[in-house]
């Protein structure tokens, strides 16, 4: 690129106390004049996502991440703090801004129809000023790499869902951009196209240090494939922020571990109740097996408690740590879908 490099020691992307109302949708009335009904989208968003991360902002529907996306690149004014990208405000610098930026939204039905795929990604080259040269060199190589060099000369219109969204992603990527924001650039797409959008992206980043991509999603099992970083947003506020582990680990409130031993032996969860560490003992059996959950006080109680069963002559066939799953710990932190029903969300 030919912007001026990148201090490493800036966030790549920064959102301080940012915040945004939004005059009610059909509050507008002929007059010009508004109902004055507000929503509050986002309610003092502060996040740092370094360069070289992949970063997850996940939220059910409605819980403010298209807005703060739209912030930061420049579609959408912040009515109050500052979103910075390299450190340049994206109100104040916006042309700046923009030469680094792209961004992917799912289901966009953006593109002309009546041209080429190709076509289409050279036109976004050409916006970009990318030297022609260049341009078809990369045109040829994001597409073999998203899997649609044999869609290269199909008109638009006629891809599908799955390969409509590849393209939109070689579009955002045509720009060679150092920040890409994808937002929910899987949804409605089937397993393979959500794969190929998923891998290139990885390898995208792979390919330079420089780049930082934040995604949004509510797809738990995407966030922790993909992301370093997440932080969870619930109407309009961040309510955690940390590594996919983190998030996982913080919820959880004992250490959970699954045992199995070689027979039925119900005796030795008697003998576990009341040990040191251990909050709960349960036992099931299975045709010829006891399978044994524990529950610990925290993970170092886990030796003392094997030493005590193999003291007692248990036989122990396998021993595995019970981590909660990140849509769980998201579960938990932004309660279920059928609560978010009931306090009126969508
Ligand atoms: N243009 C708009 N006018 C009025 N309200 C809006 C507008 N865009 C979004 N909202 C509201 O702002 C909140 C956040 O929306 P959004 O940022 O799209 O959430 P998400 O992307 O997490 O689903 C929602 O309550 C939504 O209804
Ligand atoms: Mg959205």
């Amino acid at each position: 690129m030919s912007s001026p490099p990148s201090q490493d020691n800036i966030p790549a992307i920064q959102a301080i106390n940012v915040k945004r109302v939004y005059q009610a949708r059909g509050g507008r009335s002929i007059g010009g004049t508004k109902a004055g009904k507000t929503v509050t989208a986002l309610d003092g968003v502060s996040l740092s996502v370094a360069r070289g991360e992949i970063f997850g902002l996940l939220g059910r529907n409605g819980a403010g991440k298209t807005t703060l996306i739209k912030i930061f690149t420049t579609l959408l004014a912040p009515s109050g703090g500052q979103a910075l990208i390299d450190g340049m405000d994206v109100t104040r610098e916006v042309v700046k801004v923009r030469q680094r930026i792209a961004m992917v939204s799912g289901g966009e039905q953006s593109g002309y129809g009546i041209l080429t795929v190709r076509e289409q990604l050279w036109m976004f080259a050409q916006f970009y000023g990318v030297p022609s040269k260049v341009a078809h060199a990369r045109i040829d190589e994001l597409l073999a790499a998203v899997g649609m060099s044999e869609q290269a000369n199909q008109k638009v219109y006629a891809l599908s869902t799955g390969m409509r969204q590849r393209m939109n992603l070689c579009r955002a990527l045509v720009s060679d951009p150092e920040v890409l924001f994808l937002d929910e650039p899987t949804v409605g797409l089937d397993v393979e196209a959500s794969r190929a959008v998923r891998d290139y992206v990885r390898l995208w980043m792979s390919q330079d240090l420089r780049r930082t991509v934040l995604l949004t999603t509510h797809y738990m099992f995407e966030a922790d494939e993909l992301c370093n970083h997440v932080a969870v947003i619930n109407h309009g506020q961040l309510v955690a922020e940390g590594t996919t582990a983190d998030l996982k680990r913080g919820l959880q409130e004992h250490a959970r571990f699954q045992l199995e031993m070689a027979e039925w032996a119900p005796a030795f969860t008697d003998m576990l109740r009341g040990r040191d560490g251990v909050v709960e003992a349960l036992t099931e059996q299975h045709a010829d097996r006891t399978q044994l959950r524990l529950a610990l006080l925290r993970e170092e109680f886990i030796m003392p408690t094997v030493a005590s069963l193999n003291d007692a002559g248990a036989r122990i066939l396998t021993l595995r740590r019970i981590e909660p799953t990140l849509e769980e710990a998201f579960v938990r932190l932004v309660g279920d879908e059928a609560e978010a029903e009931a306090e009126g969300g969508h």
